[in-house]
């Protein structure tokens, strides 16, 4: 019996691995705030699959919590996914310093809080895979989004080093990079039908990279080719463009 601690459970992404991961034979730990809400989804993939899912309460902004929640769990989680995310409009985040200030907060400090903890822990048992969820806005800064990009550029970052650190014990590290995703997220933004994902098919694609062992993931793969275009286009022009 393994389970999988989804952080951010109620993200129309997560939802998706809850399903997938159950469906593979792992009992779910699904955490986040008003978790309760998550009730009929839990009772659905019980009663779809016959595995234990659990609901717990969790803040990832809460940092003072994070020891306890984890010392709490019973049977301690094979693997982690952290899906929580926050994104705020850029013009409101220039000028509205809590907009700004939560994107870190979320997106990166209270990641790195949490999964300090169950790195440790992983690291000593030489067992267990890490999956972050991160943006290709973290590849490039862009005046649209660099707030919210910049805080996916240090979580990417933070993956990347935590990979390297617990490559040999055992532990995989997948960075997770999509590109636009049909979530609640963006639905306000006008996303190109041919570059969105569905969620369900993010959650395939990262299911299949993580029990390979991959090291990053972009779903869809187009966006690998496109950010590498992205990437490389000097400084001195990308400075001048908007994109
Ligand atoms: N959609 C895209 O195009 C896209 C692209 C690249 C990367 N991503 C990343 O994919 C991940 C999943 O996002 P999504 O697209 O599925 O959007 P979503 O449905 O809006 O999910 C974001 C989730 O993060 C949770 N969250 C926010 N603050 C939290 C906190 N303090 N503690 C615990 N949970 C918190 C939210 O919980 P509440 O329900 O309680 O607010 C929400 O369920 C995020 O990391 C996002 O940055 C998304």
């Amino acid at each position: 019996m393994s389970y999988v601690l989804i952080i951010g459970a109620k993200s129309d992404i997560a939802k998706e691995l809850a399903r997938v991961y159950a469906k593979n034979g792992y009992d779910l730990y699904l955490a986040g705030r008003d978790i309760n809400s998550l009730d009929g989804l839990a009772n659905d993939i019980k009663i779809r699959t016959n595995q234990d899912v659990q609901l717990c309460e969790f803040d990832i902004t809460n940092i003072e919590s994070h020891q306890a929640f984890y010392d709490n769990l019973n049977i301690k989680p094979k693997g982690t996914i952290v899906v929580s995310g926050y994104m705020a409009d850029q013009k409101e985040c220039e000028t509205n310093w809590q907009k700004s200030f939560n994107t870190m907060n979320v997106n990166y400090i209270g990641a790195v809080s949490i999964l300090n903890i169950i790195a440790n822990d992983y690291e000593q048992n030489k067992d267990g895979f890490i999956v972050g969820i991160s943006s290709v806005a973290g590849d490039r800064g862009r005046k649209t989004n660099y707030i919210y990009g910049s805080s996916k550029a240090a979580f990417s970052a933070y993956l990347g080093g935590l990979r390297n650190r617990l490559n040999s014990s055992g532990v995989s590290v997948l960075t997770v990079k999509p590109g636009f995703v049909a979530t609640k997220m963006t639905q306000d933004l006008d996303l190109p039908e041919k570059l969105t994902a569905q969620p369900n098919d993010v959650a395939e694609d990262i299911f299949n990279a993580q029990q390979k062992k991959r090291n990053i993931l972009y779903t869809k793969a187009i966006w690998q080719l496109i950010m590498l275009i992205i990437k490389h286009i000097p400084e001195v022009i990308f400075k001048k463009l908007s994109i």
